[in-house]
Order: structure tokens, then C-alpha cells, then sequence
């Protein structure tokens, strides 16, 4: 048992060093998921980790729905300070998830550039545990505008996935970003479990605000611990859909990009990533790969698998283990002006700190529609207030199979550069679903450039890289990783030719 906990604090505290190292403004997306593996994989953990599953959940829509009346016209933004002129409307705003509790979800919504009535809707989840969907997602991945390195000032990402839909963020669990829970209990109880309920009671309601996009094309997209998220509330629809006998919601897909699917793979594929790309040494992978167990029930390691986990520890300790050939965050703080260099295309490794400022503006909360309780700490990238999980299943692999055998279409994504969730751990964790592939591994292609590989397999799952991207693909990638969505939305193969 101690040997596990050795090991497991080496394997995590370099992750946790390295953001810390990096940034200033808060937890990262990163820490808050090797906190979560530190816990599941301590011999003694409190988490369970036994199969989500919502057959036993009755969500009765009567019960649950609150009235909307008025509420969608209210959530209107006007405009968000140090914005520039855009053409669609935004929304923001909070939705009631559990009333006794006085739990509330704050969402940020974005119509399409053009054809909002026609276009599908996606709602996007960032991961962590913990992590907010407004600090990554909207505001340095896939939303329509990014945050100068003044901190007040705005500017537009032309790759925004509001090109292709209408998109919803959303801060879950209750504790991340502006979602609230008035009983402060509920910060120690949080799980997957009650993240998919109330995910799913947001949903209801808030169709029930927007009526117009009820019968809309639905997706959910997600990264990172969102590769719990997505399959859980897409599992909790489908069920719900199904008791109903009805499509209530209208669910057609579900994409996620440097996913945690299934832990044993997920962490196995990590070294060998970390060989594969010249981090460690192949002694030091080897010993790895022959004394380390893991495998969900694993209770012990031997201490030849500590010193090689300390070893590579040490080896990656000093790179950004999520953008492995990035730069680092070297000066954390705003600056008096905008910086020159600025550009979608040039991902600055600082830009959670300029989230951070902006987002903790009083006029900026205000335009938002957020934070109208006055909460009694700040907003963080990733939250410092949720402090136990309750519940994240060793693997989400039955969940992904449901919906393979139900003609849903699933999409997993990855870009090359992440050694955190890398790819090695995707295809690892694909190859264990057994599906019988429909195309053998072939180059994708935009603009006369490779984007990255795919493979097409059976029962519309589709797996493709995105080169040259790190664990938030459209934060290094925003043209390919448009293109992907695009691809996805419309059910077309990425292209396999340079000339398409
Ligand atoms: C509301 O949340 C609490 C936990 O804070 C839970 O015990 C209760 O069942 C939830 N209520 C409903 C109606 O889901
Ligand atoms: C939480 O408490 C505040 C202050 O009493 C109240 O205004 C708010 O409506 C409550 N939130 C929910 C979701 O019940
Ligand atoms: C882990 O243990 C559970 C029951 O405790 C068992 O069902 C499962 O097959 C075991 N998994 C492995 C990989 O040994
Ligand atoms: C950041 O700002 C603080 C406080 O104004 C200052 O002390 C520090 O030197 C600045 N850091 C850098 C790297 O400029
Ligand atoms: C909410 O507003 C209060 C001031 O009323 C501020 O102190 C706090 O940092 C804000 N918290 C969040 C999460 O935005
Ligand atoms: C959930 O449980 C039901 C009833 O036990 C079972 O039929 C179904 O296959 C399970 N679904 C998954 C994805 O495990
Ligand atoms: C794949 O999706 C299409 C709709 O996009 C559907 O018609 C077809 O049945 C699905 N295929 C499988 C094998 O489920
Ligand atoms: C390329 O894709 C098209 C359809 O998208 C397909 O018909 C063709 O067979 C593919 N070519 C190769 C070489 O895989």
C-alpha cells in the first residue's frame, strides 16, 4: 500500500508542479484530472469506480422543470465589455438544477454566424474534474472571441465552432466557475454520477427557455475529463428518451478529444507516449511497462515500478506536459496594452491569466448575467471549491459500445502533441472496444496540408489526430480543429485527399 502511494505521489506531484510552475491564476485543467487519478488509483480510495449507469434513474420532467417564462429575454447579452462588433446574439445565464439544494448552472451561449435557425446545436464541457467550460472552451478554444493580454480587451477567433453551430458552454459541476450550490455539502459529494443528472436536468430546462431549438440536431462535445462527462449525460438522454418512449431530446452524436476513457490504458499510454517522444529513456519505459501495474485493481507496486515512475517524473518535470513541444507561461501578469504578437493562430501560453482578470471584472460578471448571488470567492479556471469526488467509473468503454450498437454517432479525437491524455492512450483505449474497422489509417487533409490521420470503424465511430495539437486542440489547431467539427456535424468522412 505504501509503495502505491509512493508511487502515485511521484506520478502525480510533477503534473501538479508544472502548472503551478506555469500559472498563476488558479488550478489547471491538468491538476485538477491527476488529482482525481491520485485519489481512484490510492489502494484505499473513497471513489467508485463501479459502471455508471442510468437505467435506475427516474427523471421526471414534471418534476423537474421550472418555469422559463421570460428568462430567455433576460438572458441577453447586449454586448460584453472590450468587445469587438459581431453580427450574432449571446446569452448567458443561470438555469435552477436542484432546488432544495439551491444549486444553479451558469451557461454561455453563442448563436451560429449564419443560419441559426438551421444549423445543429453543441453544446461543448471542459473537464478536470472541476474545470470550467467559459475559462477554456469559449474564451481560449473553440468560442467566437479570445481575451487580450490586457486582460479587458477582446478580440475574434475566426476558426470559432459558431461557424458551424449554435454552441452552449457549460460550467458543471455546481462549485466550477460561476454554477453555485447554496448547501457548501454538496462541494465534498460531488461525482460523475450527479454531474450527469444535473447536466441533464440543465438541459431540460433550458430547452424549455429555448424552445426554438427543442427539436434541433443535438451533439455534445467535450476534452479531458469531459470524456467522462459526454458519454454519461449522452447515456442519461438515451435512457430517458427511451422510458419516454419519446426523443425529447433530439441526441444524434457525441464527439471528445484527449479523453479519459479507461484508466488502466489512459496512464499505460502516457509512458509509452512519453518514450515514443524522447521524454524518457527506454530503460526507463521498459522497467515501466514490466513492473508497474495498471490495471484497475492493482492495491501495490514494486519499487523497481516507484523508481522508474520517479525517473520519468523527473525527466518531463520541466515541459509543458499537455503542448509538449510549447513554451511556458514565463510572466503570468496582464499587460498595460494588448501585446502585438496577438492571434488565434499563436496560442499564448499565459491566456489562462488573461481569462482570469477578465472574468473577475465586475462589469464583465455583470454583462455575463453571472454571479448575481455574490459568491464569496472568485472565479477560477478551475475550481478551488469542489474538494471530494464522490464517484468516475475505471472506464466509460460500455457506455461508448451502447451507443455504437445504437447507431449514434461517436467521434474521438486527438491532438499529437498532448502527453497527458496522448494519443498512444486513445488508441489503446479504442483498439480495447474490439470494433471491426471500415478504412484502414489514412492521412486527413486542409488547405494542402496534412491535419492529422484517421480511421473510420463500424457503426459510425470515427478516431482522427489533429497534428500539431496539444490537449485543447482548437487552442493549437483552430483551423483543423474546425474542420473536424465541420466533418463530424455533417457525417462526412475527413477528407482523404489533398484536393477536396
Ligand atoms: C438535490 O441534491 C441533493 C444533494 O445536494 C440530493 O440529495 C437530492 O436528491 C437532489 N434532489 C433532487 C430532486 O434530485
Ligand atoms: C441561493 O441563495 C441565494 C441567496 O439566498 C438566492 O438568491 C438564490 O436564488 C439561491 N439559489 C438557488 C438556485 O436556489
Ligand atoms: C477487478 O475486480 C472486479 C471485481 O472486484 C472484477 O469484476 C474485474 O474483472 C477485475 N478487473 C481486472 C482487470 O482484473
Ligand atoms: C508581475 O507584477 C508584480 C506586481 O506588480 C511584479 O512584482 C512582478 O515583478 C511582475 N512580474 C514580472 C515577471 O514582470
Ligand atoms: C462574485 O462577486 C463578488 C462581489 O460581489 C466577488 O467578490 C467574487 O469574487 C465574485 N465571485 C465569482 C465566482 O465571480
Ligand atoms: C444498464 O443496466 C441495464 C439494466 O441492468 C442493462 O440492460 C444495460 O445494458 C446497462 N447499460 C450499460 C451501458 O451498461
Ligand atoms: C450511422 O448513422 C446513420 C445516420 O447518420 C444511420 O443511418 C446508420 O444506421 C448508422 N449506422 C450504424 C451502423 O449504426
Ligand atoms: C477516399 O474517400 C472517398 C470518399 O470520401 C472514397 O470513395 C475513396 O475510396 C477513398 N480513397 C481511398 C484511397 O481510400
Amino acid at each position: 500500500m505504501e509503495n502505491r502511494a509512493m508511487w502515485l505521489t511521484f506520478f502525480f506531484t510533477f503534473l501538479i508542479s508544472i502548472s503551478t510552475a506555469a500559472h498563476s491564476s488558479g488550478k489547471k485543467q491538468i491538476e485538477a484530472l491527476s488529482r482525481i487519478y491520485k485519489e481512484k488509483l490510492e489502494g484505499n480510495s473513497r471513489i467508485d469506480t463501479s459502471h455508471f449507469n442510468a437505467t435506475h434513474h427516474h427523471i421526471l420532467r414534471e418534476k423537474f422543470i421550472n418555469s422559463q417564462k421570460g428568462l430567455k429575454e433576460k438572458d441577453l447579452i447586449e454586448r460584453l465589455p472590450g468587445q469587438p462588433q459581431v453580427k450574432f446574439r449571446q446569452y448567458g445565464g443561470y438555469v435552477t438544477v436542484n432546488k432544495t439544494a439551491g444549486r444553479a448552472f451558469y451557461y454561455y451561449f453563442v448563436e451560429a454566424q449564419r443560419s441559426e435557425k438551421t444549423l445543429p446545436l453543441l453544446l461543448w464541457l471542459n473537464g478536470g474534474p472541476g474545470c470550467s467550460s467559459l475559462a477554456y472552451g469559449a474564451m481560449q478554444e473553440l468560442g467566437p472571441f479570445r481575451v487580450h493580454s490586457d486582460g479587458k480587451t477582446l478580440y475574434k477567433n475566426k476558426f470559432s465552432w459558431n461557424h458551424a453551430a449554435n454552441v452552449l458552454f457549460l460550467e458543471s459541476p455546481a462549485g466550477v466557475g460561476f454554477s453555485y450550490s447554496n448547501t457548501t455539502s454538496d462541494f465534498k459529494s460531488s461525482g460523475d454520477e450527479r454531474t450527469a443528472i444535473d447536466n441533464y436536468v440543465f438541459l431540460l430546462n433550458w430547452f424549455d427557455r429555448f424552445p426554438e431549438y427543442k427539436n434541433r440536431d443535438f451533439y455534445i462535445s467535450g476534452e479531458s475529463y469531459a470524456g467522462h462527462y459526454v458519454p454519461q449525460l449522452a447515456h442519461t438522454i438515451f435512457i430517458h428518451n427511451k422510458k419516454a418512449k419519446t426523443n425529447s431530446i433530439n441526441l444524434k452524436g457525441i464527439i471528445i478529444g484527449n479523453a479519459v476513457i479507461n484508466d488502466e490504458t489512459d496512464v499505460k499510454g502516457m509512458y509509452a507516449y512519453f518514450a515514443s517522444h524522447a521524454l524518457i529513456s527506454d530503460a526507463t519505459s521498459d522497467q515501466i511497462m514490466k513492473y508497474c501495474d495498471f490495471s484497475p485493481n492493482a492495491t501495490t507496486q514494486t519499487d523497481k515500478c516507484n523508481e522508474a515512475a520517479s525517473e520519468a517524473d523527473d525527466n518531463v518535470n520541466d515541459i509543458d506536459i499537455y503542448n509538449i513541444y510549447g513554451p511556458l507561461c514565463h510572466n503570468p501578469n496582464i499587460t498595460q496594452n494588448p501585446k502585438k504578437t496577438t492571434s488565434a493562430l499563436n496560442m499564448d501560453p499565459c491566456s489562462d491569466n488573461y481569462v482570469y482578470a477578465y472574468l473577475n471584472r465586475p462589469e464583465v460578471q455583470e454583462a455575463l448575467h453571472a454571479n448575481v448571488t455574490h459568491l464569496p470567492y472568485d472565479w477560477k479556471p478551475c475550481s478551488e471549491v469542489l474538494q471530494k469526488w464522490h464517484d468516475s467509473p475505471a472506464t466509460i468503454i460500455p457506455l461508448l459500445k451502447e451507443f455504437i450498437a445504437n447507431g449514434l454517432r461517436v467521434w474521438i479525437f486527438s491532438g499529437d502533441t498532448d502527453g497527458r491524455i496522448p494519443v498512444t492512450s486513445t488508441k489503446y483505449s479504442i483498439e480495447q472496444m474490439k470494433i471491426p474497422s471500415k478504412s484502414s489509417w489514412y492521412p486527413w487533409y486542409l488547405g494542402g496540408e496534412v491535419g492529422g490521420y484517421a480511421q473510420v470503424y463500424e457503426g459510425n465511430l470515427t478516431f482522427a489526430t489533429v497534428r500539431g495539437a496539444g490537449h485543447q486542440v482548437p487552442s493549437f489547431q483552430p483551423a483543423r480543429a474546425l474542420s473536424l467539427i465541420m466533418h463530424f456535424l455533417a457525417a462526412t468522412d475527413l477528407p482523404n485527399s489533398s484536393r477536396k
